[in-house]
């Protein structure tokens, strides 16, 4: 049998893209590979969102080039976000020109052509589609990661334009998937064992369908799905949350108490820079709806440092905005300028050596503060959805809490029997990171 192997960098939406990759590579009756370097076909999932991702990619491809040669019936594929870039497909024909296969975001179901076409006549294979209206989810078959969670797309591309960022390039413009085929889609999850879905979208609240339906429709129609326990969803945009929405935490059982709510800059005139379309203020006020409609309500966000212009006053904004919000955790970027996108031209770039001084303040500032929250759980006792074995021992397991804090935990259960199951974790210790516990019956 001949085997596979993807290699995903990236997103959520990336990582179901290789699901499905997964999918069809399985459905031509690959096998999979734990190891790149001796699968048959290979395919690098790209991501483009800052520079390191760029060059780590360069990197991995040039270790290919080796078994590439050696080996001439080995295929390589590269699909995803950087070969949406013009000038990304330029250099890979230019400098890795061995490279076998090049898709796009937007026409992975022409993959399986692509692979036959490539074996068929051992000719290299380059198509890449910019703006796709079609959406094909119900043809994928993914093989998901997890046997009891799942990823599900709701809408695809960005038509949002933040002044920094690549993705509306890269994905496309906005579309929205049709409710009643998100759902039959979760049924059926649901019917396959799935307990917790992931609702994916750059900007989630933005999702209307043809028949009016909003995000909280949506939402409602997902919480009545027999089998699933869990809904999250990612990622929230500040300029589009409704009170509709922010309801739902009261109305929809299901619904987990956790938000990704982005802030990336806590200065108002840096977030007009952005092209954020909110203030503060407004950011500000939603927080306060969402922990009176949802009190035990976790928080996480992502911040960029460094962005063009960014004063030290604007800084000491963003920590100001990390001390008022109290994130449970943050994801915090340090600026990087993409090509083709405005910011990239913006004359005012800030220093390196200031940027990092900046970031290093921030993290340690959400770090505190993400101890702080974790040191409330202590000895307190959560449910938490088994993912599987934990990375850090053999003999304990981790799994997730409704508010997604990751808990490491002792557990007298076999894998088998555990791993995608619900159990009560007796919290015992707080990093700022993960917890760690327990399972008490
Ligand atoms: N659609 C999501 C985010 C997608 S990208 C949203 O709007 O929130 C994930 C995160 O990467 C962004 O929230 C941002 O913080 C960061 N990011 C995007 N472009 C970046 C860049 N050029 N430099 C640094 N961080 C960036
Ligand atoms: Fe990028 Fe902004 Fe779209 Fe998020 S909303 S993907 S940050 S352009
Ligand atoms: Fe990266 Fe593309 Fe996602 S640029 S963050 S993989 S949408």
């Amino acid at each position: 049998m001949k085997k596979y192997n993807i290699i995903t960098y990236g997103c959520q939406m990336n990582e179901h893209d290789s699901e499905n990759i997964a999918g069809i590579l399985e459905a031509m009756g690959y096998e999979h590979e734990e190891n790149a370097y001796k699968a048959d076909v290979v395919v690098i999932n790209t991501c483009s969102v800052r520079e390191n991702a760029d060059k780590r990619f360069f990197g991995v491809l040039g270790q290919f080039k080796k078994i590439r040669t050696k080996n001439p019936d080995f295929i390589l594929c590269v699909c995803g976000c950087m070969p949406q870039q013009p000038r990304i497909v330029e250099k890979i024909n230019k400098q890795f020109s061995w490279v076998d296969i090049v898709f796009g975001t937007q026409n992975i179901a022409e993959f399986p052509h692509l692979l036959e076409k490539r074996i068929g006549t051992g000719r290299k294979q380059r198509s890449i589609i910019d703006n796709n209206p079609v959406i094909d989810e119900d043809e994928m078959k993914p093989k998901r990661m997890y046997e009891h969670k799942a990823l599900v797309n709701i809408t695809y591309g960005c038509n949002n334009f933040c002044t920094y960022c690549i993705v509306p390039y890269t994905r496309g413009r906005e579309k929205s998937r049709v409710m009643s085929e998100i759902v039959r889609e979760i049924e059926c999850l649901a019917a396959d064992g799935v307990k917790e879905v992931m609702l994916l979208g750059q900007n989630v609240d933005s999702y209307r369908d043809p028949a009016g339906h909003d995000f909280a429709d949506l939402i409602h129609a997902v919480n009545e799905i027999d089998g699933i326990i869990r809904i999250r969803f990612m990622t929230s945009h500040p300029k589009d949350i409704s009170d509709k929405m922010i309801d739902c935490f009261r109305t929809c059982d299901k619904l987990c108490h956790n938000i990704h709510l982005p802030l990336q800059s806590g200065s108002d005139r840096v977030l007009k820079r952005m092209n954020r379309h909110y203030d503060t203020a407004r950011y500000l006020e939603i927080v306060e709806k969402l922990r009176n409609a949802c009190p035990d309500i976790t928080m996480s966000t992502d911040i960029i440092v460094g962005f063009p212009g960014e004063t030290e006053e604007d800084f000491e904004g963003t920590l100001d905005m990390a001390r008022r919000v109290r994130y449970d955790s943050a994801f915090t970027f340090i600026y990087s300028p993409r090509e083709g996108t405005p910011a990239a031209t913006f004359t005012d770039q800030i220093p390196d050596e200031i940027t990092h001084r900046r970031f290093d303040r921030l993290v340690d500032v959400m770090n505190d503060i993400s101890l702080e929250k974790n040191l409330e759980y202590k000895g307190k006792t959560y449910d938490v959805l088994v993912e599987g074995v934990s990375k850090n021992a053999e003999d304990t397991y981790a799994g997730r809490t409704d508010g997604f804090k990751l808990v490491n935990f002792t557990s007298d259960k076999s894998p088998d029997e555990i791993i995608g199951t619900m159990v009560r974790v007796e919290i015992t210790e707080s990093k700022t990171f993960s917890l760690e516990g327990r399972e008490v019956l």
